[in-house]
């Protein structure tokens, strides 16, 4: 059959063999660009499975060290700590507490693997027996400058516990320009900022909940966190975050908001770093289970994608499952 467009038009031509893939492939992915959260819970004796989130755990003290460690030795560059603390009161006073789990695990984890970047969620949801993501008003809303005052506090303790870069994840307005402030007049100019600058409140975060032990109620979150229509929005959100000092930008979810991490990603100078967050992880996860899909593949599809958009940096409870597969893994 003779074709009109002629034989010169062949794409196939360069994806003939993995050789002239790997040649051509224009997006990179690989163990540099992944974040492994780790959840630390202050009271257990042993790590516990978390039900909603297949194939990851709480983990005590000590275990979360040796479990950045396994991070570490698998190839990734850094982690991501979440707390749930002994004792939660009305303000999540816990969270700034010097010894804290999360104070405690950034202190070891120092000693231990110094090279591995240590990031802190900073965020009082965990901290707090109501689960909001803050002080509450009288009226049973954020009250958001009074919770700016514990983001501070809790920023500082991880600061001198540590920590690398500090994320604070509660969308209350100002609250990096608050950080900025107060790790600079107290000593840390160098430790970094990731904000979660842009997060809609999503039905993605549900098996979250179980992990972090904020029990059924989690407060209303839409008052604070956007709309899923929100676009020119997150770019204000983002722009507002980069002027206060933001080091590096987060979208969160990553998959259903690929288009706001391209829009962020041309327009800001600044890293943008993407949430793939544990709804999407637990789906992935159950649908391999059921034998519906090819886990490992779906979850490379899902990372290129939200690198290809234009992230970064991703967090992902895959990260280091992911490092593992690849042969990044360091030999020591
Ligand atoms: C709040 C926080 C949440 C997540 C990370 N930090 C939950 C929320 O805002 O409701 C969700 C992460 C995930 O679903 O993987 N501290």
């Amino acid at each position: 059959m003779t074709l009109e467009f002629g034989p010169h038009i062949r794409h196939q031509r360069l994806r003939k063999t993995p050789s002239t893939r790997a040649m051509l492939r224009e997006t990179t992915l690989n163990a540099d660009h992944l974040i492994q959260p780790i959840f630390i819970h202050e009271t257990l004796k042993k790590p516990k499975p978390i039900a909603t989130l297949p194939g990851m755990s709480q983990y005590p003290v000590a275990d979360a060290v040796k479990e950045a460690e396994a991070c570490f030795k698998a190839g990734l560059h850094a982690v991501l700590l979440f707390g749930i603390p002994e004792k939660k009161d009305e303000a999540g006073s816990a969270a700034w507490d010097p010894n804290g789990g999360v104070q405690q695990v950034i202190r070891a984890i120092k000693k231990r693997v110094p090279e591995l970047v240590v990031m802190a969620d900073c965020c009082l949801c965990e901290y707090t027996t109501h689960g909001h993501c803050g002080v509450l008003t009288d009226d049973g809303g954020l009250d958001n400058d009074e919770t700016l005052d514990g983001l501070a506090k809790t920023a500082v303790s991880y600061a001198e516990a540590g920590a690398d870069w500090v994320a604070p994840s509660g969308m209350m307005d100002g609250m990096v320009a608050a950080i900025r402030h107060v790790l600079d007049t107290h000593g840390y100019p160098l430790t970094a900022i990731l904000s979660y600058a842009v997060k809609y409140a999503s039905a993605f975060y549900g098996p979250f909940r179980d992990a972090a032990g904020s029990d059924a109620f989690c407060g209303e979150r839409t008052h604070h966190q956007m709309q899923p229509s929100q676009r020119k929005e997150a770019i204000a959100e983002a722009e507002q975050d980069a002027l206060e000092g933001a080091d590096v930008i987060m979208v969160k979810p990553a998959l259903a908001y690929l288009d706001i991490i391209r829009d962020l990603a041309d327009r800001l100078t600044i890293p943008i770093a993407a949430y793939h967050v544990s709804g999407t992880y637990s789906m992935t996860k159950l649908a391999a289970k059921a034998g519906l899909i090819d886990e490992a593949a779906a979850f490379h599809e899902q990372l290129m994608g939200i690198k290809r958009a234009g992230a970064q940096l991703i967090i992902s409870y895959y990260a280091k499952e992911f490092a593992l597969k690849t042969a990044h893994a360091r030999s020591k």
